[in-house]
């Protein structure tokens, strides 16, 4: 079986960590690299959460620094749900002998993108920046990639303000950027993200297994714990997992091609992810494939074996 070559871009934050954990177990994909970028937490955190996860596993995928601050906007984290270190402040020894990489995370992608032209699978599982960075010093790296398969988003209410999707929030200059530049986007909202959640007995199940990964992934989510009961939110939702499944089991969703467009000014709205699903005005374009859907049982499933595997 040919493998699906994929480059993560994530803000490794506790469901980044599940993510890539998931995109290293799934036969179908190929993780050719990793990058840091700030959102959850800062960048520094994120980029050696990212080696920690890789020395969990065992595996040595290369990371590359990202940005550590949005495009335009000040930085904003999300440490109130993903903890002040970004791993609901678990501590996790830091890996001995890391091969440190020097390129950063959008000359590196660039490189990688130009060694698999109209082969390499994006996938962002925080803000755009780096993203964005990357497509303004080199524009033609739009062309060069396969798709874009982010998690990002909302065609209904957002998270972090009524409005907008966290990784939007953070950095709706660098999404607009993004949902302009031409390439394929599959894009996986709160619509879907908010149906792929674990129940507290699937972290018991993990944990219970005795093995290291699925006890950490429990210890990890449950700093979210209280603020999922504070604000009502159904189950642990692993956001960051659904745009890995997608690229492996597409059968699993179900979604509609949309024109998206993105807010950057709004003073309640900045960060919001405008689409044309809903309304009789429908925009001249359609630049995203929105997904709407996923069977939960089987992405569940799917993912407790591909932690327990680990
Ligand atoms: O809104 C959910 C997104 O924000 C996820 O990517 C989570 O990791 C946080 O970055
Ligand atoms: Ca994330």
């Amino acid at each position: 079986m040919t493998k699906i070559p994929v480059w993560m871009d994530c803000d490794t934050g506790t469901d980044d960590a599940v993510a890539i954990m998931l995109a290293h177990k799934l036969p179908e994909l190929e993780i050719l690299g990793i990058s840091a970028v700030c959102g959850n937490t800062i960048q520094d955190n994120a980029y050696w959460n990212t080696h920690r996860i890789n020395a969990l596993m065992g595996t040595d995928y290369p990371v590359y620094r990202g940005a550590e601050k949005p495009m335009v906007i000040p930085l904003v984290t999300a440490a109130y749900v993903h903890g002040e270190n970004g791993l609901g402040d678990v501590e996790l020894p830091l890996p001995e002998g890391v091969a440190e990489q020097k390129e950063s995370a959008w000359d590196a992608l660039y490189a990688c993108a130009r060694a698999h032209p109209g082969e390499l699978r994006l996938v962002p599982t925080g803000p755009l920046t780096n993203i964005a960075i990357a497509f303004t010093k080199y524009p033609d790296l739009p062309k060069l990639l396969h798709s874009i398969t982010l998690m990002g988003g909302s065609a209904g209410p957002g998270n972090i303000t009524p409005a907008a999707e966290f990784n939007i929030y953070a950095d709706p200059q660098a999404a607009d950027i993004v949902f302009r530049c031409g390439a394929p986007i599959v894009m996986c909202g709160l619509d879907v993200t908010t149906q792929a959640y674990f129940e507290m007995e699937d972290l018991d199940e993990l944990a219970a297994s005795g093995k290291s990964a699925g006890t950490f992934v429990k210890a990890i989510l449950m700093h979210s714990y209280a603020v999922l009961a504070k604000y009502g939110v159904k189950g642990f939702c692993m956001h960051d997992s659904c745009p890995v499944m997608y690229l492996a089991h597409p059968e699993l969703f179900e979604g509609e091609e949309a024109g998206v467009v993105v807010e950057t000014r709004g003073s309640f709205t900045s960060g919001k992810t405008i689409t044309d699903l809903y309304s009789d005005k429908q925009f001249p374009f359609t630049n995203a494939l929105v997904i709407l859907k996923v069977d939960r049982e089987k992405f569940i499933a799917l993912l407790k074996d591909a932690i327990q595997s680990i």
